[in-house]
């Protein structure tokens, strides 16, 4: 049984189906149109390529496929092409459909083709990784890298419906699974003190994948999505809660190189630096504060820098997150703690309280 979501933004309204299995729907969830380009990358292709392909032929759709290279590095504007001369290729029109069928780096950069070949072709999203079901799979933000940094160029566009078939995280790598968990550990603290209280006491039954329970919470996470991207689309007020943690961690994940941190683990490491600074600044009960770093350990995520990591240089950090694409005029702004389940946006934070909290994410 399939749970879903809607994602209320009238004429761009979408449904998000979750569900073990689903993937055999996908002909029934398509919009009506009778030619897709299957866009996915080299490990997803060799698990669910060709079951996807021969499903929506046997349902009589014309089929092509793009396969990029794994990995971030064909998240950029030769991706792109790539998509377009298979789309040229294979003859799609602005009937046709694109299928997005991956992680977040097949979304970002499949949605990027669909919104701009032909001036937009429909988009359908199917995350085959945690951080796509619960994040980048819903809400519309689509983008490329550029050398000079991650999601430069992009464009929002949402897509017609998405499809989470929860059995495709069975072959997720454990170490991507933990990243995802981040962005989950994230929508409790922001919006959600129930869910996060629910993975504090299934946290074992979340690490093993368990089902029906990640059917609930990927359902949870994917409503507050939907539910915070229905009032504010384009990032001009609530939804910039969506970045707690993001502001430490983009700037770490710069600094240290991409590839060294998934960018779960960095916003791991960045929740618990926003979780330590909401102390401060906003009067977060420490208690709470603690829950956060004790579960994001508990689920395996670290909240310090360790090993070669910990000498990261204050310095270095402070100038990424001043050139972080969502600082004003240098300043990093953070999303900051309440309670557990309420954060505030756009919070200034002195340089002191800056730096003396970065000390103490930075293991000695
Ligand atoms: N658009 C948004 O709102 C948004 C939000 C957050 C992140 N992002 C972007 O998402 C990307 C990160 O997404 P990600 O963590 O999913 O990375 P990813 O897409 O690179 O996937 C991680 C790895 O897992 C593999 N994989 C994916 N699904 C699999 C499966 N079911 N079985 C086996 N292997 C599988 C991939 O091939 C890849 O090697 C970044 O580019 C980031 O910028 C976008």
């Amino acid at each position: 049984m399939s749970r879903v979501v809607n994602v209320n933004l009238e004429a761009r309204a979408y449904a998000i189906h979750i569900g073990t299995g689903c993937l055999a729907a996908l002909p029934d969830l398509l919009p009506a149109a009778s030619a897709a380009l299957v866009v996915t990358d080299t490990n997803v292709e060799a698990h669910y390529g060709p079951g996807v392909v021969r499903g929506l032929e046997q349902a009589g759709w014309a089929v092509a496929r793009c396969v990029v290279p794994a990995g971030e590095g064909s998240k950029t504007l030769d991706g792109a092409q790539t998509i377009y001369r298979a789309a040229l290729e294979a003859g799609l029109d602005r009937r046709s459909v694109i299928v997005a069928l991956g992680g977040g780096m097949v979304g970002d950069l499949a949605g990027f083709a669909a919104a701009t070949f032909l001036r937009g072709v429909r988009l359908v999203q199917v995350p085959t990784s945690l951080l796509a079901m619960v994040d980048s799979s819903v809400g519309g933000k689509t983008a490329v890298n550029l050398p000079q940094g991650k999601n430069l160029v992009g464009v929002f566009y949402q897509p017609a419906v998405v499809v989470a078939d929860l059995r495709t995280l069975d072959t997720l790598p454990e170490r991507e699974y933990v990243s995802g968990l981040a962005e989950v550990v994230k929508y409790g603290v922001i919006w959600d003190a129930d869910l996060f209280a629910l993975l504090e006491t299934r946290a074992a039954d979340v690490l093993a994948r368990e089902p029906a329970l990640l059917q609930e919470v990927i359902g949870r996470c994917c409503e507050i999505k939907a539910e915070i991207v229905a009032v504010d689309e384009r990032e001009s007020g609530v939804r910039a809660i969506l970045n707690f943690g993001h502001t430490l961690g983009h700037a770490v994940e710069t600094v240290a190189g991409y590839g060294h941190w998934l960018h779960g683990e960095a916003v791991a490491l960045g929740m618990a630096y926003a979780a330590r600074v909401s102390i401060r600044e906003r009067g977060f009960p420490e208690r709470d504060a603690e829950r956060v770093l004790a579960l994001l350990r508990r689920l395996g995520l670290p909240v310090e820098l360790e090993g070669p990591a910990g000498k990261l240089s204050w310095d270095r950090v402070r100038r990424a997150m001043a050139a972080d694409k969502k600082a004003h005029r240098s300043r990093p702004t953070f999303v900051l703690a309440e309670h557990m389940g309420s954060v505030v946006f756009g919070c200034d934070v002195s340089e002191d309280g800056l730096r003396e909290t970065f000390d103490t994410v930075r293991a000695t």
